[in-house]
């Protein structure tokens, strides 16, 4: 099995909690749909070793990896999705890889995930991450 692990990455800002939203630009399905930013693991990779790397490699930023979110997505038969909590110690995030960036609060997310702005496969973790973002 390999693993692709996303990073829902957290900042505070005057009191409320934001995530961070990458915009994908391939392929072309997805392409224009915001997501958790991450990406594959190598094999036998620690996951939050690679949650690090990719998030260093697409967004120059170096992150503190914490616990897991509740819901895994099966993206085929032979590669998982999971996403873990992340928070960044060094650098602000650049769009290397990516079309755009955004933080969203709770409010903001859930309209993009009503409107079809989400890429698919991400929006089984709306309802958790709006949860601790409302709540933080
Ligand atoms: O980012 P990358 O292209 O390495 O992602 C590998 C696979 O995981 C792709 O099929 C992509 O659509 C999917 N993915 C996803 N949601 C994410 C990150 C990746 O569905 N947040």
């Amino acid at each position: 099995m390999r693993y692709v692990v996303a990073g829902a990455v957290l900042r505070e800002r005057g009191g409320t909690t934001e995530l961070l939203l990458a915009q994908r630009s391939y392929p072309e399905a997805v392409a224009g749909l915001w997501e958790l930013p991450g990406g594959k693991a190598e094999d036998g990779e620690d996951l939050a070793d690679a949650l690090r790397r990719e998030l260093l490699e697409e967004l120059e930023i170096t992150v503190e990896v914490g616990a897991g979110l509740a819901e895994r997505v099966v993206l085929r038969d032979d590669l998982t999705m999971l996403a873990r909590w992340a928070r960044i110690l060094r650098g602000t995030p650049h769009a290397v890889e990516h079309r755009g960036l955004r933080w969203v609060g709770p409010d903001d997310l859930e309209r993009m995930a009503r409107t079809g702005e989400l890429v698919p496969a991400d929006e089984v973790w709306v309802p958790e991450l709006a949860a601790v973002l409302r709540d933080d």
